[in-house]
C-alpha cells in the first residue's frame, strides 16, 4: 500500500513537464528495435515510455531490487498493453539480461543507490552491445531542507565522471537542459 503510493509518487514526478522526459527519450536517440535496460525502474514510467519507442521488435529490461517494484511496473504495463517488457529481479551485480545484447542502459536516480558502482558498471559491459551507452541522471546537490538534499539522494557530477572512468567508460555527452539534474551519456573505452 506504501510502497505503490510511494511507486506513483515517483511517476508523478517522472511524468511531470519539469522533469523533460520526451526532450530526455530524444536526445538518447531512442530508435524502433532497441534494447534497453532501465536500471533501477522503480514506478516504471521510463521503463513504459522507453517500451512505445521501441515498439513490437524492441525490448525494455525494468531492473530493480525490489520484487514488489517489479510487480506495480508489470501491472502498470498490462494496464497500457505493453508486452515489450521484461521484469529483471537484480541481485546485486547479478542480472538476468542478454550478453552483449543490450543498446542502452539507463539510470536516473539510481547512481546513488549502487554501494559499488564501480564494480557494477565493470560488470555491465558485459550486457551492452559494442558500441552501447549508458545514460546517468542525477539531482544536482541540493542545500537546505528538501528530501534530495537531506537523504543525499545524489551524486555530484565529477563523482559520476571519476566512477564511470574507473569502470571503463568515457563520456560522450553531457546534456544541459534539466535544470535540476546531471544527464550524463558514456560510452565503453
Ligand atoms: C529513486 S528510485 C528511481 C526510480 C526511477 N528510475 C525514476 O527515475 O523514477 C531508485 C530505484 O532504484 C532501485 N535500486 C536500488 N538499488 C538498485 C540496484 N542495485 N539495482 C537495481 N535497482 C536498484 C530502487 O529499488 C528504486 O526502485
Amino acid at each position: 500500500m506504501l510502497d505503490s503510493f510511494f511507486l506513483r509518487m515517483l511517476n508523478r514526478e517522472a511524468s511531470a513537464p519539469g522533469s523533460g522526459a520526451d526532450k530526455i527519450i530524444d536526445a538518447l536517440g531512442v530508435k524502433e528495435g532497441e534494447v534497453i535496460a532501465d536500471l533501477g525502474s522503480g514506478g516504471g514510467y521510463f521503463s513504459c515510455e522507453f517500451a512505445r519507442r521501441v515498439g513490437k521488435t524492441g525490448r525494455v529490461y525494468a531492473v530493480d531490487v525490489k520484487e514488489r517494484n517489479l510487480s506495480f511496473v508489470e501491472r502498470l504495463c498490462e494496464q497500457e498493453g505493453l508486452k515489450n517488457v521484461t521484469f529483471v529481479l537484480a541481485r546485486g551485480k547479478q542480472m538476468d539480461l542478454p550478453e552483449g545484447g543490450v543498446d542502452l542502459a539507463f539510470a536516473r536516480n539510481t547512481f546513488h543507490h549502487l554501494p559499488e558502482p564501480v564494480s557494477y558498471f565493470e560488470n555491465f559491459r558485459r550486457y551492452l552491445i559494442s558500441g552501447g551507452k549508458v545514460a546517468i541522471i542525477e539531482h544536482k546537490p541540493k542545500k537546505g531542507l528538501s528530501f534530495v538534499a537531506l537523504f543525499r539522494h545524489y551524486t555530484p557530477q565529477e563523482v559520476i565522471l571519476q566512477k564511470m572512468n574507473e569502470a571503463g567508460y568515457s563520456l560522450v555527452e553531457s546534456f544541459n537542459f534539466l535544470p535540476g539534474q546531471v544527464f550524463d551519456l558514456f560510452g565503453i573505452d
